[in-house]
């Protein structure tokens, strides 16, 4: 088991596991950027630890180990052959545990653990007259039982990729309580099986833990690479790069763009700038999620580019049907060419929306035309267009444990004419016209959609707890607690 040696004391063990996490060699330069980044930062490397922990020692017990048979010569009897058969670890019981990370990789120990297991003893040995023979049941404390290993993470086509350097396990001690037989029996089988129950112990404890790792690599080689929000958008989590360890965190990116559910249109065109970093208000937490502003960009990007962002209005809430009667006062030229006509207006957003994420808002411009619209005896006619510079203002909050949502607000918005069949319009009278529309048709049915949100990448069954969203810098931080339900 190379460097578990016996001799070792629990703290000895915990530092020569951390020298493999002193650095030889420069982490190599980021390559491809991602958009979204997910930084464990030591509380939530504890808390996956603890996970861990937990879910290595349900998956090891109950622990069936090889039988062992020996001949062994004990003083007074003489020869005596025992067989020890059905040994069972039963429960496993963690003493203390520690994760640490470094530039070439994690260790995570597990020390001062006990654990209580049963098994079935048999002798035999013949004097020179008769054969005599006794079975019975035993239990088993292993002491001072440390298991460590440690690994690496990288990138490998767009998952996570988990490579054990090291897995070991290391046993101090046993004491065996025997239940019948005499004490000379239980005295050799202390003496003669101590080593051989120890190895035991360690090879079966190791191959599960080897078992388990291997079992987790591939989990999170199935994470998916991209997340299916409806019909027609997708979330790219594909991870880009290999994660960025260090003393205190560890850091995933994932491209975190937009794309369409049948990969028509990519975005992969962008870039960031700001590495500028935003800390948490509040107590540490065990996760921060950061969403570059280009994240959101590229889904309005997106649903710019498929054709959501149009709306023809013929109702106004306030002013019930569009009818050129009631722009009589406002378009006085409207009226008269076409008296008594219904309306409608033709909102379309002319170029992709750009979203800005700065201190405490996000800011969002939306170029839209408005083009008014007559229906005169079955034919739709355009009549004038307005050209919109819409500004909103969007707040974001976390729905449901992990979806991450947004209501947007009109801040203030200018028009002017674009062009117009009916003479000049007067633009301040439109104004509150236009206003209206905005307020209570455009942005109620905007809102519908991103309150809706998208679920932040966390593996299956995990939940945010606790979260506090902070938004600078081009970036909006989720600081959360986690907890996991499956
Ligand atoms: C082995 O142990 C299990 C439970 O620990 C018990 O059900 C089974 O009967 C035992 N087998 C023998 C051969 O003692
Ligand atoms: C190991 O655990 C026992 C109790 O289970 C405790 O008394 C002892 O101090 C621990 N030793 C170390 C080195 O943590
Ligand atoms: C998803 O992101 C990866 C990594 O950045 C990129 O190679 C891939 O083309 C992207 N897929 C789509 C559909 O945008
Ligand atoms: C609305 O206006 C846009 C251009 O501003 C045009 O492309 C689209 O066809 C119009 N839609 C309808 C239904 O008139
Ligand atoms: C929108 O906001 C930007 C900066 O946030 C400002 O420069 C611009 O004047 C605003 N536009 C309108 C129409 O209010
Ligand atoms: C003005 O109208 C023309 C024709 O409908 C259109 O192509 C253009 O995008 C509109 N908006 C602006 C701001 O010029």
């Amino acid at each position: 088991m190379g460097i578990f040696s016996k001799s070792m004391t629990p703290t000895m063990f915990f530092i020569v596991l951390s020298l493999f996490l002193i650095s030889t060699s420069t982490h190599l330069q980021s390559y491809e950027e991602g958009f979204i980044s997910v930084v464990m930062p030591h509380k939530g490397l504890d808390f996956a630890k603890d996970l861990l922990i937990n879910k290595a020692v349900s998956s090891i017990i109950p622990l069936q180990l090889p039988d062992i048979e020996k001949s062994v010569k004990i003083p007074l009897v003489g020869k005596v052959h025992i067989f020890l058969s059905n040994m069972t670890i039963y429960s496993v019981n963690i003493g203390s545990s520690y994760v640490q990370t470094g530039e070439t990789g994690i260790v995570l120990v597990a020390s001062n653990a006990t654990a209580n297991m049963i098994m079935n003893w048999k002798y035999t040995y013949s004097t020179w007259l008769i054969t005599i023979s006794d079975s019975g049941g035993a239990s088993v404390k292993i002491e001072g039982m440390e298991v460590g290993l440690t690994a690496t993470i990288n990138e490998q086509v767009g998952t996570l990729k988990l490579s054990v350097l090291n897995c070991g396990c290391d046993v101090r001690d046993i004491s065996i309580k025997v239940d019948g037989g005499a004490s000379w029996l239980y005295q050799g089988l202390v003496n003669a099986f101590q080593s051989n129950i120890e190895s035991a112990v360690e090879g079966a404890v190791s191959k599960k833990i080897r078992e388990g790792l291997t079992k987790l690599d591939s989990l999170l080689q199935r994470l998916p690479k991209t997340m299916q929000l409806n019909s027609v958008a997708a979330l790219n989590v594909t991870v880009v790069d290999d994660p960025v360890l260090s003393d205190s965190s560890v850091e995933f990116e994932l491209n975190g763009l937009f794309s369409t559910t049948d990969d028509k249109l990519t975005f992969n065109h962008y870039t960031k700038k700001s590495q500028a970093s935003v800390f948490c208000q509040s107590e540490p937490k065990m996760v921060v999620i950061s969403l570059h502003e280009n994240v959101f960009g590229s889904g309005a990007l997106l649903y710019f580019k498929e054709n959501y962002l149009h709306w023809i209005v013929d109702k106004i809430p306030d002013l019930s049907i569009l009818n050129t009667a009631e722009w009589r006062d406002i378009v006085p030229q409207l009226y008269k060419l076409y008296p008594d006509d219904d309306m409608n207006l033709n909102i379309s957003v002319i170029s992709p929306p750009t979203i800005k994420v700065v201190t405490n808002d996000i800011e969002a411009t939306i170029h839209t035309d408005v083009t008014i619209n007559v229906l005169d005896a079955g034919e739709v006619i355009s009549v004038a267009c307005i050209s919109l510079v819409i500004n909103a203002s969007c707040s974001a909050e976390i729905l449901r444990n992990n979806i991450l949502a947004g209501i947007a607000k009109l801040k203030d918005f200018t028009l002017s004419l674009n062009w117009s069949k009916i003479g000049d319009l007067q633009m301040h009278l439109l104004q509150p016209i236009l206003s209206n529309v905005l307020k209570t048709v455009v942005l109620p049915y905007v809102n519908l959609h991103i309150m809706r949100g998208f679920p932040l990448p966390l593996p299956h069954g995990f939940t945010l707890q606790n979260a506090e969203i902070l938004s600078a810098d081009s970036k909006i931080k989720v600081c959360s607690d986690v907890g996991f339900t499956a």
